[in-house]
Formats: C-alpha cells, structure tokens, sequence
C-alpha cells in the first residue's frame, strides 16, 4: 500500500473496477507533452479522414464510455464540478457520477482529480465511499476531441447535511450513536492509511437508505507522514470546520484536524446546524476561543511557535465553555464528555479515532442504533443541495478568502456556477456561496 502512495504521479492511472481488481492503464488517458500536438490546438491531424476514423472508434480499455450510464438528475453541485445521479443501463445499478472539470487544464488529467483517485482506490471500506470506476465521453470533433471524465461512485441516498436540514429528519440518541461511531469508524480506517481527509463536513458525509455511513469527497486529502517536519498547505478544510492549528498557520498538522471536524459534525447532530460560522478566519478563531477558551501555552504547550500565533488575535481571559453551551442541546453526559475531547485546541491533547470508539459514549446504554428504519420514513433524497440554506442569519458573506490550495490552480476560484439553494459556508476551496434566505421545514439556527 505504502509503494502505491510513495509512487510519483503519473498521468497513466489505475482504475479499480466493481469487482476490485486494479487495472492500469496503457497509455494517458489525456496525451500530455509532446503527445499533446494533434489533440490540443493543432487539429490539422482532425482534417485527415482516417485520423478522425480512428479516434472514433478508438477504445480506451480500461476507461468506459460514459453512455453506459444514463443521466437521471443532478444532485450536487460542488466547487469542483457537478455531481449527476445516474443508472448503468445494463446492470440498472443507480451510481452517482463527479464530473471531472477539465476546464482550465492545459497539461491533461487534473492532478487534484488524479489525487482524489489515487486515494479512493487505495481506500476500500465500508465506511468509505466507493469507487466503482472512472469514465469518459467519447472524444469527437464537436468537442474539439476532448473528452470529459467522470468519477463513478455507488450511489448514496442522503448525505448528512441534508438529512439535519430537515425538521422531519429526527435522530434518536442511539442513532446519533452509530452515524458517530461509523463517521469514527471511516477516520480510523482512513488515518491507519496515512490519509487525511481535510474536509470534513455534513455535506460531505452520505448515508445509504440502508443507513450505512460514507466519507466522501476527497477532493482535498492526502498522505501523510509522521517523524519528520512536513510542509502541508493550511488552506484546507471549510472555513466553519477548521480546526485552531490551521487557522493559526500549522502546516506539520495530522489526522487532529479531521478529528476537530468530527467533533463540529458531532455537536452538529443536536444542534442542526454548523455551531461556528465564521466569516472570515479572524472570525472562526474568535468563535472557538469563545467556546473553548483563550488560547494559551498554558492549555496549548508550544502553540506560541505557530506561524500566525503573533498575527491573528486571540481573545484573553475567556473561559472554556463547551460542556456548558452544549448542555443546553445534549442531555447525555457521555456524549458531552466526548465532544469536549473532540473540541480540544491542543492537537497533540485531542482524542483520535480510536480512543473515540473507545468511548464510554458508544457503549452504554442506549447502544448505536440502526439507521435504516428511521431512513425509510424519508425516502425523499436529501441532499444538502436541495436544501435551503443554513445560515439564516443575514450577515453578508466574505469575500472570498483564499487562493487555491493545490499549487496547480486547476480549478477556478470564481465562476462556477451553484445550485438553485446552496447553504455552503465560505469554503477552503473556493468562493463562498451566495446568501439565502431559510425555508419552512428546515432547521433555523439555534446554537
Ligand atoms: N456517491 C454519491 N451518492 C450520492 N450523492 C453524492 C455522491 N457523491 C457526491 N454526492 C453529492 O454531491 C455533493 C458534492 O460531491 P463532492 O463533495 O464529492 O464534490 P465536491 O465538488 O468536492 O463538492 P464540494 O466542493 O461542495 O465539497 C455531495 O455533497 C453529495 O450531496
Ligand atoms: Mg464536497
């Protein structure tokens, strides 16, 4: 596994199929470089009939023709790319289809996508979104011989923000127990593979009608190492989810960071919606010191050798409040106890993974509960994209705030176009999404 993730990038990729065996591609699914001449620009090759032919009928082994599936309807809309529900027209297996966007690539495949690939095919658990294949359009002359790719998952009825955005959605304790213990469960498998997922949030946590929990998105993750200094961008994460150290300019962070969002997905849970939202990260870190407490060497050993720790502002003297201000929506001590170790400042002091499903939160009484017979109640997908927004306030949103994580710049910060109702807070990856007004039948903001 290791020797998968050590090896440099290239653009010919592995494809894992349903079945799980990994195929490799002969050649780049998009010619790069040199080869690029005839496909990009130069179409002088396209004005040669037999060329044409063969490109035609050229079939790319290991990579099928997006035909097989037919589109039903688009179901997200993310600062990537679009997200289509769809049916294999054979097999009649309903999947979700992430458009690859092409848009802004000079130099072939986007190496973000490459990335997310790389690690969705190393990742195979049930807690885990799964990969079932990639596939691309036909490359003809009306589309300049330029395919498109798309990302084929196993389709998933809901996803989490959706489900907490709907006042009819209501979790019992011991169903709030198990979309825990298998958010946890999904991080431990993920962390034990040395990957972080750097963008946890409700929206990108899907749940099947069968009540099986799945990280998705892993747009933003990536390896990481241990025992040595590393240099990671802190630009990651929802600016509502992240975590202190990345606000305060860490880049030798670790799994921590995905363990603070699980804790904001936790309080979530009873809350029903994102208990800080930051405007701007001055903003965020404010709200956590209000809420855990000031910052300090005391509480923090070492924080002071953190880049921002002298720039951003840290308020004083405030005491930390996490058991008191969630008292008021969390009744079980237990599940207290736990979001206080989830909510903890010092990354090195934060519970991880394991120690979490160690909790006592998961094992007494009332125990995890399936998911699944509270689900059939609401056969209506709920997607976070359908959903109005849940930030009632109307606070004006900032502006956008950051560069472009990944160095490539493959994606524009500007420009996408967003869903009909689109809650997001101001996003590590892009823009923020425009304001709205809340909905009847949806959660207001209470915390
Ligand atoms: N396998 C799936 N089944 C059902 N819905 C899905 C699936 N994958 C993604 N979606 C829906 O599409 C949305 C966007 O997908 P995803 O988060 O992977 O893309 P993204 O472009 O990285 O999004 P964003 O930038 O908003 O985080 C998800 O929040 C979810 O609602
Ligand atoms: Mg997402």
């Amino acid at each position: 596994m290791r020797g998968l993730l050590d090896a440099p990038m290239t653009s010919a990729v592995n494809i894992q199929n349903a079945s799980g065996a990994n195929r490799v591609t002969p050649h780049p699914i998009q010619p790069t470089g040199d080869q690029a001449g005839p496909w990009m620009g130069q179409n002088f090759l396209f004005k040669d009939p037999t060329f044409v032919k063969y490109l035609d009928n050229y079939d790319y082994k290991f990579c099928d023709d997006a035909s097989k599936y037919e589109k039903l309807a688009k179901i997200g809309q993310g600062t990537f790319g679009e997200v289509f529900k769809a049916k294999n027209k054979q097999t009649k297996l309903t999947v979700a289809l992430k458009k690859v966007l092409m848009e802004n690539e000079k130099e072939g495949f986007p190496i973000t996508a490459l990335r997310e690939l790389k690690i969705l095919q190393l990742l195979d658990h049930e807690n885990v979104v799964n990969l079932i294949e990639i596939c691309r359009t036909k490359a003809t002359q009306f589309n300049r011989y330029k395919s498109t790719f798309f990302l084929v998952f196993e389709f998933c009825e809901h996803d989490l923000a959706g489900l907490l955005s709907n006042v009819n959605v209501k979790f019992n304790l011991g169903e709030i127990k198990k979309v825990m213990q298998q958010l946890l469960n999904g991080l431990y498998f993920i962390h034990s593979n040395k990957i972080l997922h750097r963008d946890m949030k409700a929206a990108n946590i899907l749940i099947t009608k069968k009540g099986i929990l799945k990280l998705a998105d892993f747009g933003l993750a990536r390896p990481f190492s241990m025992g040595q200094k590393n240099r990671y961008t802190n630009r990651v994460v929802t600016l509502w989810y992240r975590p202190p150290e990345l606000l305060l300019g860490d880049r030798d962070y670790g799994p921590p960071v995905d363990l603070w969002g699980a804790g904001c997905i936790m309080a979530e849970m009873w809350t029903r919606s994102p208990i800080m939202q930051g405007n701007t990260e001055q903003h965020q870190l404010n709200l956590i010191v209000h809420l855990c407490g000031s910052i300090t060497p005391e509480v923090w050993p070492n924080v002071e050798s953190l880049e921002l720790y002298s720039t951003m502002e840290i308020p004083k003297g405030q005491k930390r409040k996490v058991r008191d201000r969630l008292r008021n929506f969390v009744k079980d001590h237990n599940a207290l106890e736990l979001l206080d170790k989830l909510l903890t400042l010092d990354p090195a002091k934060r519970i991880n993974a394991d120690a979490s499903l160690g909790h006592d939160f998961f094992w007494q009484d009332p125990l995890p509960q399936d998911l699944e017979n509270m689900l059939k109640q609401h056969t209506q997908s709920m997607f976070e994209y359908y959903t109005p927004p849940r930030r009632p306030r109307g606070h004006q949103q900032p502006p956008h705030q950051h560069q472009q994580p990944h160095s490539h710049g493959h994606h524009p910060p500007h420009g996408h176009h967003h869903g009909p109702r689109h809650p997001h807070p101001p996003h590590a990856r892009g823009a923020p999404h425009p304001q709205q007004q809340p909905m009847e039948g949806f959660h207001e903001r209470v915390f």
